[in-house]
C-alpha cells in the first residue's frame, strides 16, 4: 500500500474506460461492465472522502457515446437512473454535495428529473463535492460557454480568462489537479479540455471495473511525486 505523505489533490477527474472490454473479456454483454463499473465509483468515492479529496469529478457519458447503439445507450441510462435512486440516502449520509455537468437537457426527461431533484437536495451539503459529467463533451462545453459570453453583452475586449471559468459548467469548482484515466487509452477523449491546462494526467492499463482502491491510492502516489511548476522554473533552481 502506497504512504501518502504529500499533497492531496484538491480535485480529481476521472475518465472511467475499459467497461465493454472488461465484460467482453469475460464472455459477459458490455451492460455487465457497466455495472460493475458503478459499483467501483462507489468505491473511489469513498475512498476520495477518506483521503480528503474536495472534488471528485467522474467522466460517465461523453457527447459522443450517444452513437452507440441504441440499445447500449438505453442500458446505460437504466443504469443511471438506478444509481441516482439508490446513491440518494447515501449521498445526505456521506454529505456529499452532487452536482451534474453537460447536457442535462439531452438525457431522458425522468432522469433529468432525477439529476436536478439530487442536486436540489444535496446542495447544502458540505462533503465532497462529486461531480457527474453526463453528455458531456469539453468541446461542448466551450461553445456553450462562448455563447453565454456572447449573450451576456460585454465587450469583447473585457473577457479575461478568470471570467471566462464562470461560464462554464465547472463555475466555482478547482480546476483538477489530477487527471485519471483507465483501460490504456492514452487521451483525454473531450474530457475538461479548458480545466486540464495544468493537470497532471495519470494512465494505466487498468481496466475500470477493475480500478480498486489500492489503483487510486497508486495514481495519488505518483501524482506527489511529480514537480508541477506551471511554466516556472523549478523552486531549488538558481536562476543565474
Ligand atoms: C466506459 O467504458 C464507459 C462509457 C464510455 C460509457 P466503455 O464502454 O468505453 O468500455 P470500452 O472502452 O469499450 O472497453
Ligand atoms: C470516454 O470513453 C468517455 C467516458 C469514459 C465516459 P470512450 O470510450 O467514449 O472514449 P474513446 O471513444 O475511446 O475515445
Ligand atoms: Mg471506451
Amino acid at each position: 500500500m502506497p504512504d501518502l505523505r504529500g499533497r492531496i489533490p484538491a480535485h480529481v477527474g476521472v475518465i472511467m474506460d475499459g467497461n465493454g472490454r472488461w465484460a467482453e473479456l469475460r464472455g459477459l454483454p458490455r451492460v455487465e461492465g457497466h455495472r460493475r463499473g458503478a459499483e467501483r465509483a462507489r468505491e473511489i468515492i469513498d475512498l476520495s472522502i477518506e483521503l480528503g479529496v474536495e472534488c471528485l469529478t467522474l467522466f460517465a457519458f461523453s457527447t459522443e457515446n450517444w452513437q452507440r447503439p441504441r440499445e447500449e445507450v438505453s442500458m446505460l441510462m437504466k443504469l443511471l437512473e438506478l444509481y441516482l435512486k439508490n446513491e440518494f440516502e447515501n449521498l445526505a449520509k456521506k454529505d456529499i454535495r452532487f452536482r451534474a455537468i453537460g447536457e442535462i437537457w439531452r438525457l431522458p426527461e425522468n432522469i433529468q428529473a432525477l439529476v436536478r431533484e439530487t442536486e436540489n437536495r444535496t446542495a447544502k451539503n458540505k462533503g465532497l463535492l462529486l461531480v457527474s459529467a453526463l453528455s458531456y463533451s469539453g468541446r461542448n462545453e466551450i461553445i456553450r460557454a462562448v455563447r453565454k459570453v456572447m449573450n451576456s453583452g460585454s465587450a469583447p475586449g473585457e473577457l479575461k480568462e478568470e471570467d471566462f471559468n464562470s461560464y462554464l459548467d465547472t463555475a466555482g469548482f478547482p480546476q483538477p489537479d489530477l487527471i485519471i484515466r483507465t483501460s490504456g487509452e492514452r487521451r483525454l477523449s473531450n474530457f475538461m479540455l479548458w480545466q486540464a491546462a495544468y493537470a497532471e494526467l495519470y494512465f494505466t492499463d487498468t481496466l475500470w471495473p477493475d480500478f480498486d482502491r489500492e489503483e487510486l491510492l497508486l495514481a495519488i502516489s505518483d501524482f506527489q511525486g511529480r514537480e508541477r511548476r506551471f511554466g516556472k522554473i523549478s523552486s531549488g533552481t538558481n536562476a543565474s
